[in-house]
C-alpha cells in the first residue's frame, strides 16, 4: 500500500501521460504494470493504424504495445486479435508478436503485447532506395505468406466454413451501416460465389500495413484478428492491392509465393468485394 502511494507520488510530474491520445488512468496503469513491472514513459506511435490507438510502453521488465480500441466493432476486433495471440503464444510457427494480457474497462478495450522492432511494410516500400529493394520486399512477403498458408497449425478450427460466415459477418456489418459495400454489392457476391478451393491457414487481413520488416526481409504478422482457416485467395488480394498495377513488384510477390496466382475475377471478388464490408 505504501509502496503504491510512493510510487504514485513519483509518478506526477514524470513524462509518462505526456502526448497521449486518451487518458491511460491509474487503474489501467497499474493492470498494465502487473505483466510490465513499473513503466518508465508511455509514447503515441507515430505509425497508427485504422481500428486502435497504439502506445509503446516502455518498462522495467521491457518494451511493449498497448493497443486500445473504442468503437463497438473495433472492440470485438480486437477481443478476437488478443485470443489469436493467446493462442499462438509460445509457439514459432507463424511469427506474431508474444501475447502479454488483455483488458477490458467499461468502454474500451486493450490488448497488451511484446513491442517488436520492425517497420510495416507499407514503410519499407515507400522508404526503399529502388526498384530493386522493392522487389526483393515483395518477394519476401510472398515467401511469408506461401509458408502460412502452408502450415497445418493445430491452433486452429479446421472445420468451418470460413466465406458463409464472413458474408454473414457482412451483412452484419450492411445492417448496421458500418461498411462502405451496399446492398447490391453484398447480393452479388452471394450469389456469384467463386469455385471453391481447399481451404488454408490465413491471415485475414492480409495488407502491407500489417506484416513487418526487419533487415529487409517480411518477418512478422500484425492485426491478427482474422487469423483463422479461411480462403487464402483474399489474402493474396489484399496483398497485391497497392501494388497490383506493378506488373514488376507483382511477379515479385509470386516469385515468393510460389502457390497460385489470382485470376482478376478472383482479385476483384476479394479485393473490390467482400473487402468493402470490413
Ligand atoms: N507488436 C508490435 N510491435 C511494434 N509495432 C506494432 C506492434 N503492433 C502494432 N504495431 C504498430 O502499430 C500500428 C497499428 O497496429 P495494428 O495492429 O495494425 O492496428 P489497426 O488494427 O488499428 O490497424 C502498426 O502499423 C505498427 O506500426
Ligand atoms: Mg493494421
Amino acid at each position: 500500500m505504501c509502496l503504491l502511494r510512493l510510487h504514485q507520488s513519483e509518478r506526477r510530474g514524470t513524462p509518462l501521460t505526456r502526448g497521449l491520445k486518451f487518458n491511460i488512468n491509474e487503474e489501467l496503469l497499474s493492470n498494465i504494470e502487473k505483466s510490465t513491472g513499473r513503466i518508465h514513459q508511455v509514447d503515441l506511435l507515430d505509425d497508427q493504424g485504422w481500428t486502435s490507438t497504439v502506445h509503446k510502453i516502455s518498462a522495467e521488465n521491457g518494451l511493449y504495445i498497448l493497443k486500445s480500441s473504442f468503437k463497438e466493432k473495433y472492440r470485438e476486433w480486437l477481443k478476437t486479435e488478443a485470443e489469436v495471440l493467446k493462442n499462438l503464444k509460445g509457439q514459432h510457427e507463424i511469427p506474431v508478436p508474444f501475447y502479454i494480457d488483455y483488458i477490458e474497462a467499461a468502454d474500451q478495450n486493450h490488448l497488451l503485447m511484446t513491442f517488436e522492432k520492425r517497420v510495416t511494410l507499407t514503410k519499407a516500400l515507400r522508404d526503399a532506395g529502388s526498384k530493386n529493394e522493392k522487389k526483393h520486399l515483395m518477394k519476401s512477403f510472398g515467401k511469408l505468406l506461401g509458408r502460412l498458408h502452408g502450415t497445418s497449425s493445430p491452433h486452429f478450427n479446421w472445420n468451418i466454413n470460413w466465406l458463409e460466415g464472413e458474408l454473414k459477418r457482412a451483412e452484419r456489418y450492411l445492417e448496421a451501416g458500418e461498411c462502405d459495400g451496399d446492398r447490391v454489392l453484398f447480393e452479388k457476391l452471394k450469389i456469384n460465389s467463386l469455385p471453391e478451393i481447399r481451404q488454408t491457414l490465413i491471415h485475414g487481413d492480409c495488407t502491407t500495413d500489417n506484416v513487418m520488416v526487419t533487415e529487409g526481409k517480411v518477418s512478422l504478422f500484425i492485426d491478427v484478428a482474422g487469423m483463422t482457416v479461411g480462403d487464402p485467395r483474399y489474402d493474396v488480394a489484399l496483398a497485391l492491392r497497392k501494388v497490383m498495377a506493378d506488373s514488376e513488384l507483382t511477379e515479385a510477390f509470386y516469385e515468393g509465393y510460389e502457390r497460385f496466382r489470382l485470376s482478376s475475377k478472383e482479385f476483384n471478388y476479394f479485393e473490390n468485394g467482400l473487402y468493402e464490408f470490413f
